[in-house]
């Protein structure tokens, strides 16, 4: 890669894009050197994908499925091709709700970055704050790890943590950790590009 080229990630998502827009907000304040060239959600109607286009960032939305927790092998190798075409060096899943299993993982084996909020290896899965609420944890957080085929298991690149405070809603907590999310994955993905970690064994 020549020394001008901006490492170029392909946001998944498939909710309301609060981290796709700090990432996006990052990049804008000088604060991470990157660029975002397609924004790529499983739901058409994703509040993420009408953000990416309000910023003019292209957008994509992969092909209806039979299965609601993952995409079959030949819709996720369309993603993978996406990615591709858009040149993505890496990819960051920022609340994509499918748990992805063959092609992609192939195709960007080592590049694949997600956020999951809970301080795992604790509370793995979904809705990881009304679990650690329900489990009477007193800390919850948030950390980024590069994606492996065993669900939320990769290895861990950062964390933050937050108290759960008396009082808390899984809502209230959820809040709570999202403003860390927000600090935390441009941080993480700066020090990826920082360190040439997204070359991964790509290199
Ligand atoms: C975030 O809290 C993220 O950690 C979570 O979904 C939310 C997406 O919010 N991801 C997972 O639970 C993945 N297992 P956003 O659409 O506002 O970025």
């Amino acid at each position: 890669m020549s020394s001008e080229r901006k490492v170029t990630l392909g946001v998944l998502g498939s909710g309301r894009g609060t981290n796709f827009a700090a990432i996006r907000d990052a990049i804008a304040a000088g604060r991470l050197a990157a660029s975002i060239s397609v924004v790529i959600s499983d739901r058409e109607d994703a509040p993420i994908l009408e953000l990416a286009r309000e910023g003019k960032i292209p957008t994509a939305v992969l092909r209806k499925g039979s299965f609601r927790t993952w995409l079959e092998p030949d819709i996720e190798e369309e993603l993978a091709q996406c990615l591709r075409r858009f040149r993505v060096d890496l990819v960051v899943l920022a609340g994509f709700m499918r748990v992805l299993k063959g092609p992609l993982l192939a195709a960007y084996r080592g590049r694949i970055l997600n956020i999951h909020p809970s301080l795992l290896p604790a509370f793995k899965g979904k809705e990881a704050w009304r679990q650690a609420l329900e489990a009477g944890a007193t800390e919850a957080g948030c950390t980024v790890h590069w994606v492996e085929p065993e669900v939320d298991s990769g290895p861990i690149l950062g964390q933050a943590r937050v108290p759960i405070l008396s009082g808390d809603t899984p809502e209230r907590l959820h809040a709570r950790i999202q403003e860390a999310e927000h600090r935390l994955y441009p941080e993480v993905i700066q020090s990826v590009i920082d360190r040439k970690l997204w070359l991964g064994i790509h290199s």
